[in-house]
């Protein structure tokens, strides 16, 4: 039942962005590559899921279904103000959440799950999980924040290593030698680094390393690892002791977090 309520659910989700399709449904380039992004969250939920046992069914469609939509607003986004940049347009956590009950998505859930996906998916986007969050909604917003940062890595580390086809990707930063030192710090507490204090690319990406204080489940944790996402984005930084000792705290903090799963833990 589950896997139909999921097939029904992206067949909607296809017709919605349908709309944003030319004569020969053919998307622009920007929405293609979201779209894809979707793609690719959807599929690093099923992996995380699958190394976290004690989900149920039920659970479990929920999460699939806040991968989905988490993105939704997106394309009217795009259509409408030509930009990603929530500042400039809107927040789209909250308007993908808002479509979630605009377009009457998934009618056949019960009102409590869909109360879950529409939560998550508003939060999916924030610096954090607000305090007041409804706890029975926690587990679908952490799944559906880890999957989509640990997409985003992708991501960054494809544009980094060469492959500029991502319109998602807009730094406005010089590509600059050295990095400026109050970041380093900052990303060597696990703090966030606020885009505004970065003066050039090396920023941006030591930035990414306190992601890592921001993954919620083992299996995340192990996903990272096993694609050595922050050793890639590590290897696109100058030589330096200090940046190896940034991706070997990252490391030992998600393979902390892998470990405390038992089924998921190396043998040392
Ligand atoms: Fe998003």
């Amino acid at each position: 039942m589950e896997t139909d309520t999921f097939t029904l659910a992206r067949a909607a989700f296809e017709r919605h962005v349908a709309r944003f399709r030319d004569d020969v449904g053919t998307l622009p380039f920007a929405l293609e590559a979201k779209f894809k992004h979707t793609g690719e969250v959807c599929e690093i939920t099923e992996k995380i899921v699958a190394g976290e046992a004690r989900f149920s069914p039920r659970d479990t469609l929920v999460f699939r279904l806040c991968a989905l939509f988490h993105d939704i607003s997106r394309f009217e986004q795009f259509a409408q103000f030509k930009t990603f940049l929530d500042r400039n347009s809107f927040d789209h956590g909250e308007r993908s959440a808002a479509l979630v009950e605009e377009l009457g998505l998934v009618p056949e859930l019960l009102a409590e799950d869909r109360a879950c996906i529409i939560d998550a998916v508003r939060v999916h986007n924030k610096f954090a999980i607000p305090a007041d969050f409804p706890s029975a909604h926690l587990d679908a917003a952490k799944m559906v924040r880890d999957a989509d940062k640990l997409a985003i890595l992708r991501l960054i580390i494809r544009f980094f290593t060469g492959d500029y086809s991502d319109p998602t990707i807009k730094l406005e930063l010089p590509d600059t030698p050295g990095w400026t030192p109050s970041i380093l710090e900052t990303a060597m507490r696990g703090e966030c680094v606020v885009y505004t204090d970065m003066k050039n690319v090396n920023d941006f990406k030591l930035g990414l390393f306190a992601w890592s204080c921001d993954i919620n489940y083992p299996a995340s944790a192990a996903l990272a690892l096993d694609e050595d996402l922050f050793g890639r984005i590590r290897a696109t930084l100058p030589e330096s002791d200090q940046v190896d000792s940034l991706l070997k705290s990252a490391r030992i903090r998600l393979a902390a977090l892998r470990d405390s799963n038992p089924s998921l833990r190396q043998n040392p």
